[in-house]
C-alpha cells in the first residue's frame, strides 16, 4: 500500500513512520510513504500557501494554486482523502474498506481549511476521526495509516488478531492477562489458565458482550447476536440493576389540551391509550404512566376499566396485561402528577413537553441526560395537544416526531412509543 502525505509539516510524520511496526511494514515493502509539501509548489519568494477568508472571520485558509500543484504532481495518488472535522467518521469498516486500496493520498489541512472549491476539482473525500477539532490533519493522517496498514495481509505478523479486536465483530474486545498469574492479589482469571479453549472463547464472547453493553451499547444496535449473547446480555442488564427508564413517568394528559378550533378543552379517555402507552411503559421498564383528567366520571370510567384488568376477570384472563396497566394511576392535572412523582422519587421531576408542532427546545439525548441526574416526567397531550400553558411551564419541548416531513399526525400511542425509543433504546 502506497500512502502519500500532502503536509505543510513532513517532518511531523518523522518518528511515527520509522517506529515499530510500521518500520517492518515498509522494509518488508508491505507498506510505503510519500511525502508531498505544498509550500513546495507555492508561486511567491515567501512561499504563501494561505490566504484570508472571502466574508471575513478568523483564521487564514489554504488557497487553492499550491495544494493544486501538490496533488497534480502526485504519480499515483489512488483513492484520495481530506482529513477533515466535516468528513465521514473514520471507523473500523471504513479502514477495512481502504486497506483495500492499492495507493491512498491523505491531505493534512491546517489553518481553518482548505478552500472549498479543491473539494470539487478533486476527488476528494472528506474523512473525520472523530468529533473533535484538531490543529491540523497530520494526527488524524496518523491514525488513519495506522488503522488501514495494521488491517494489511502481513502487516501484523498473525494475521487473525485483526479478526477478535474492538469492532471486529461489532463488540468491543474482552480483557487481556499475561504473567505473572496473581499481581497485588489479583488473579488470572482461572478459566483462562485452564486450557480449554472451547471455554476460553465463551468467556471472552461473555466478557466482550458486558463491556459493550456496559460503555458502548450503540454498537449492539447493529450486532449480529445469537439466543446465547443475548441471554448473557440479559443477565449482565439485571446484575446492573433498574436502567434509566425507571426515572422516566409518562403523563396523559386530557386537560388543558386543543380542540381543533385552537380552543382549550378537556376531552374524553381513549381505552386504547390506557392499555398501549401501559405496555409501552412495562416494555420499556419506565417508572410510572399517569392519566391525568378533571373530569369525574372520567377517572370513575379509568378505575373501573383498571379494576377489571387488575381484580377483576380480566386479570385472570390475561395476567401480562395487569402488569403493565399496574403502571397506571389515575390523577386530575399534571400538578397531581409532579407531586405524586416528586413524593415516590424524593426529587421534583423535570417536566418534558411534546407537541407536534413548533422547533422544539429539547433532544432525546438531553432527557436521557436529565433522566441519568433524576426523575423526568414526558407529558403527552390528547386532543389536537397540549395548551400552551402546559409548554410554557415544562423544563423543555421536545421537537416534533419527522419535524421534516409535511404530514404530522401520529396518534399519541405511536408517538409515546416512539419517543420512549428515542430516549432511552432498547438496550439502555
Ligand atoms: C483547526 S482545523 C480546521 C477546523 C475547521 N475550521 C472546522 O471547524 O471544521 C485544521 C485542520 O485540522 C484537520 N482536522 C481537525 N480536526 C479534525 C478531525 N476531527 N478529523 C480529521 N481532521 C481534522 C483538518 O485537516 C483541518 O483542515
Amino acid at each position: 500500500m502506497r500512502f502519500t502525505l500532502v503536509t505543510l509539516f513532513p517532518e511531523f510524520f518523522d518518528s511515527p513512520l520509522a517506529s515499530g511496526l510500521m518500520a517492518r511494514g515498509a522494509q518488508a515493502g508491505l507498506v510505503e510513504f510519500a511525502r508531498v509539501n505544498p509550500r513546495d509548489f507555492a508561486t511567491d519568494q515567501r512561499g504563501t500557501v494561505d490566504g484570508r477568508p472571502y466574508g471575513g472571520g478568523p483564521g487564514m485558509v489554504m488557497a487553492c494554486p499550491p495544494l493544486a500543484a501538490a496533488l497534480e504532481s502526485i504519480p499515483r495518488p489512488g483513492r484520495m482523502i481530506y482529513l477533515s472535522p466535516r468528513g465521514k467518521r473514520l471507523d473500523q469498516a471504513l479502514a477495512r474498506e481502504l486497506a483495500a486500496e492499492p495507493a491512498l493520498t491523505l491531505v493534512c489541512g491546517r489553518y481553518e481549511g482548505i478552500d472549498q472549491r479543491l473539494l470539487e476539482a478533486f476527488p476528494l473525500q472528506e474523512v473525520s476521526v472523530g468529533d473533535f477539532v484538531l490543529g491540523g490533519g497530520e494526527a488524524g493522517a496518523l491514525c488513519l495509516v495506522e488503522a488501514v496498514a495494521r488491517l494489511l495481509p502481513g502487516f501484523m505478523g498473525h494475521d487473525e488478531s485483526a479478526d477478535e479486536e474492538s469492532f471486529a465483530q461489532g463488540l468491543l474486545e474482552y480483557p487481556h492477562y499475561t504473567r505473572p498469574e496473581e499481581f497485588r492479589g489479583l488473579r488470572v482469571p482461572q478459566v483462562l489458565a485452564g486450557g480449554d479453549h472451547g471455554r476460553v472463547a465463551a468467556w471472552r464472547r461473555e466478557r466482550a458482550l458486558e463491556t459493550t453493553l456496559a460503555r458502548r451499547p450503540d454498537l449492539l444496535a447493529e450486532t449480529d447476536l445469537d439466543e446465547a449473547d443475548l441471554d448473557v446480555l440479559r443477565r449482565a442488564r439485571r446484575a446492573k440493576g433498574p436502567g434509566l427508564g425507571r426515572n422516566l413517568h409518562l403523563a396523559l394528559l386530557h386537560a388543558p389540551v386543543l380542540n381543533k378550533f385552537g380552543q382549550t378543552v378537556a376531552v374524553s379517555l381513549t381505552n386504547l391509550d390506557v392499555h398501549d402507552i401501559a405496555r409501552v411503559s412495562r416494555t420499556c421498564g419506565l417508572g410510572g404512566y399517569y392519566i391525568a383528567t378533571p373530569l369525574v366520571d372520567q377517572r370513575a370510567l379509568l378505575d373501573s376499566l383498571l379494576g377489571h384488568w387488575l381484580e377483576g376477570p380480566g386479570r385472570e384472563a390475561n395476567a401480562d396485561r395487569a402488569e403493565a396497566l399496574s403502571l397506571v394511576r389515575a390523577a386530575a392535572d399534571l400538578d397531581e402528577v409532579l407531586a405524586d412523582v416528586g413524593r415516590r422519587c424524593g426529587q421534583a421531576p423535570r417536566v418534558v413537553a411534546t407537541s407536534a408542532r413548533g422547533a422544539g427546545s429539547a433532544t432525546p439525548g438531553r432527557v436521557r441526560r436529565w433522566l441519568g441526574e433524576g426523575p423526568v416526567v414526558l407529558v403527552l397531550g390528547t386532543g389536537h395537544g397540549l395548551a400552551p400553558e402546559i409548554l410554557e411551564r415544562a423544563d423543555g419541548v421536545l421537537r416534533p416526531l419527522h419535524a421534516l416531513g409535511g404530514y404530522n399526525h401520529l396518534p399519541v400511542r405511536a408517538a409515546a412509543a416512539m419517543i420512549v425509543d428515542r430516549v432511552l433504546g432498547d438496550l439502555y
